[in-house]
C-alpha cells in the first residue's frame, strides 16, 4: 500500500459530503506522505473563497482555476489530493488523474450527503434551493462518472476512520 501512494498520487473524487478532505487527511497520515485539498490551493491561488470565485466571477471560472490547479498539483511531488466533487466532472482533469494518479471514489448514500452537508454556507452548490434535491440531481449526473475512477469504496454513516481503512484495503 505504502508504495503504490509513494510513486503515485491517490485522488480522492466524489460528491460534496462523502468525506474527502477527512479521509484524505487521515489517508495522507497513514501512508506518511503530504495531503493537499484542491479546493485550499484554488483558493490560495485566487485569493478568494470559493463562495466569491462562484459569487464575483461565476462557475465557469472557478472550472478554469480548478483544471490549472489540478494540472499543477497532479504534476508535482505524490500525495494524497482531495479533489472538490466537480473535478473529476472535467474532461481533461479526468484524463490527466487517470494517467498520472490513482483515483478513488468515495461513494456515499444521499442521506449520508444530506446531514454531512447540513448547516454548512461555503458550497455555492447547495446553497440555493433545497439540498436533497440538489444533491440527489447531482448523484443522477455524476455517478456515472466517478464510476469510472480505478477504486470504489462505500462510505456510508461509519467514521473517516474506518472509511480511511477501507481505502488502504482496496489499494493493498
Ligand atoms: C463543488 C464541490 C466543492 C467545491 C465547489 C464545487 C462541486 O468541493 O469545489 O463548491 O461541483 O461538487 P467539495 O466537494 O469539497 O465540497
Amino acid at each position: 500500500t505504502q508504495r503504490i501512494a509513494m510513486t503515485r498520487t491517490v485522488v480522492l473524487v466524489g460528491l460534496m459530503g462523502a468525506g474527502k478532505s477527512c479521509v484524505g487527511r487521515r489517508l495522507a497520515g497513514r501512508l506518511g506522505c503530504a495531503f493537499l485539498d484542491a479546493d485550499d490551493e484554488i483558493v490560495k491561488a485566487a485569493g478568494l473563497s470559493v463562495a466569491d470565485i462562484f459569487r464575483l466571477y461565476g462557475e465557469a471560472a472557478f472550472r478554469d482555476c480548478e483544471r490549472k490547479v489540478m494540472e499543477r498539483l497532479l504534476t508535482g511531488t505524490p500525495c494524497v489530493l482531495a479533489t472538490g466533487g466537480g473535478a473529476f466532472m472535467d474532461a481533461e482533469t479526468r484524463a490527466l488523474i487517470q494517467d498520472q494518479a490513482i483515483s478513488v471514489w468515495l461513494r456515499a448514500d444521499l442521506d449520508t450527503l444530506v446531514s454531512r452537508t447540513a448547516g454548512r454556507t461555503h458550497r455555492p452548490l447547495l446553497n440555493s434551493g433545497d439540498p436533497r434535491a440538489k444533491l440527489q440531481a447531482l448523484m443522477t449526473e455524476r455517478y456515472p462518472v466517478y464510476a469510472e475512477a480505478t477504486v470504489t469504496v462505500d462510505t456510508g454513516p461509519d467514521s473517516a476512520d474506518h472509511t480511511t481503512q477501507k481505502v488502504l484495503d482496496a489499494l493493498a
